[in-house]
């Protein structure tokens, strides 16, 4: 890098020197590390472009995509720092190149605007950030679905209101996170088609006199096509929103399964024995073992919250085009992004470490079963409300003691003791169970298997996702 002191590219408008300390305020060089590959490539596409156009020669164009191509080795090997003197990623490049390649350098803003740019690179982060937050949640489905394959006789029971409510198979439990993380991955699919458009050629927002052709540098990079009104193009920031919703849905999704863990890891409801490998220990009360990873998921929900409210009011009221305070939406964003990250790779880490206790509770008669009771006695002929009211009348008499229980059945029911004891275990109750979707074992089994189909689907989706350092 040159020693002597040059002024930034605009400055060079002004006759007085420009206030440092705003300099260093109005600078987005930090969060814009996140845009440098995508800046490079977004500018190789375009000189690209201009050659093909004939608008800069053909030498010119070769030195531009030389001295891009090594700004990006450069980068990649920790050697390319974004000053805040010079502002933001585009300044920093722009002037990084006319130190590799001198005055040629000057030819790569040629009918192109930071607006339009940084638009650009912001669609190419956010595709990129959608193939990511797909890949992180398939692989969470697949180990959801190797604990639901592994523990597939383990019986629970389910809750309503937080209690004991049905008795469900530990695969139908975790097979339901598989299906809301489906959700969010549908919806990364189609928030992808607003994503993949291309402002690249809009300019400032006006268009230019330049013989462009936008479509080349849309192909170049991968996007699906090219936006129709460039102030549009260079206003439009719904896809962070959109991505920072999506994000935060992810984020619920993560918290809620991370509470149901905090719970089931208790010794009140001894379900899941907590791992020493992903516990953390009190500095005062050394019997304790506590599931903090899981709370710190499920905090982070919170933030996901603040992070997109945050950023819907940056967007709120703002004029046409570009306006300064966009700047400030990229540092929420990746922030949001990057959360939505870790929380999906500890939501990954912890999952084979989730081994359901032992089986005993299955094979005990219990009241948690009296919903499939009432359903017998149905298919025996009564009216369900006949049947509810009986049952409720034995739960009240027995307060709730299943011995007790059992005794009130038999003699309100006549229905043998052996018949009563069989039903009201967990274990028979959920094999009893023979609707679509429900806990039932062979519905479980189908819901299984479409599950895995999806998750293949998702993989080919992901795939055929373009990167843009693959196109340029
Ligand atoms: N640093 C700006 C940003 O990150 C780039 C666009 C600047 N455009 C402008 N007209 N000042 O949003």
């Amino acid at each position: 890098m040159t020693k002597k002191k040059r002024a930034g590219i605009w400055q060079r408008r002004f006759s007085k020197p420009v206030n440092n300390d705003m300099l260093r305020f109005t600078a987005s060089t930090e969060e814009d590390v996140c845009l440098i590959e995508y800046d490079i490539a977004a500018s190789i596409a375009h000189v690209k472009m201009l050659r093909k156009q004939k608008i800069i020669p053909g030498r010119q164009a070769r030195s531009l995509i030389r001295g891009l191509r090594q700004i990006r080795t450069e980068y990649l090997k920790g050697k390319f720092r974004l000053l805040p003197e010079h502002e933001d990623v585009h300044m920093n490049i722009e002037m990084r190149l006319q130190e590799l390649i001198g005055s040629t350098g000057q030819y790569l803003h040629t009918a192109r605007s930071r607006n339009d740019l940084v638009a650009a690179d912001l669609r190419l982060y956010a595709r990129a950030a959608i193939a990511k937050l797909i890949k992180k949640i398939i692989m969470i489905q697949k180990k959801l679905l190797e604990s639901a394959r592994k523990y597939k006789t383990v019986v629970m029971p389910g809750y309503t209101h937080l209690q004991n409510a049905q008795p469900v198979l530990w695969s139908f439990y975790v097979l339901s996170y598989v299906y809301r993380f489906q959700r969010d991955i549908e919806c990364l699919q189609y928030a992808l088609k607003r994503v993949n458009i291309s402002p690249l050629g809009s300019c400032a927002f006006a268009g230019t006199t330049h013989a462009i052709d936008p479509d080349y540098t849309t192909r170049l990079l991968g996007f699906d096509r090219f936006a129709d009104n460039g102030l549009d193009a260079v206003t439009d920031r719904d896809f962070l929103g959109e991505v920072s919703y999506i994000c935060t849905q992810i984020m619920l999704h993560c918290s809620g399964f991370a509470e149901d863990m905090i719970l089931y890891v208790t010794r009140e409801f001894s379900l899941i024995e907590l791992d020493e490998s992903i516990a953390t220990g009190s500095s005062i009360m050394p019997q304790k073992k506590n599931p903090d990873v899981f709370e710190l998921i499920r905090v982070r929900a919170g933030n996901a919250i603040g992070n997109l409210t945050g950023l819907l009011s940056m967007f709120k009221g703002l004029p046409s085009a570009y306006n300064r305070d966009l700047q400030e939406t990229k540092k929420v964003f990746f922030r949001q992004v990057e959360n939505t990250f870790q929380c999906l790779d500890m939501s990954d880490m912890v999952i084979p470490y989730l081994r359901p206790q032992k089986n005993i509770w299955a094979e005990q008669e219990n009241i948690i079963c009296a919903t499939g009771l009432a359903d017998y006695l149905v298919q025996k002929g009564y009216a369900f409300r006949q049947a509810y009211d009986m049952i409720a009348q034995c739960v009240k008499e027995s307060k709730g003691k299943v011995d007790k229980f059992i005794k009130k059945c038999v003699n309100m029911m006549k229905i043998k003791e052996e018949m009563i004891r069989s039903l009201i275990k967990p274990k028979n109750a959920v094999k009893a169970v023979k609707s679509k979707s429900g806990t039932g074992p062979k519905q479980t089994n189908q819901a299984m298997r479409r599950a895995e189909r999806l998750v293949r689907k998702n993989q080919q989706f992901v795939r055929q996702i373009r990167t843009s350092s693959a196109a340029v």
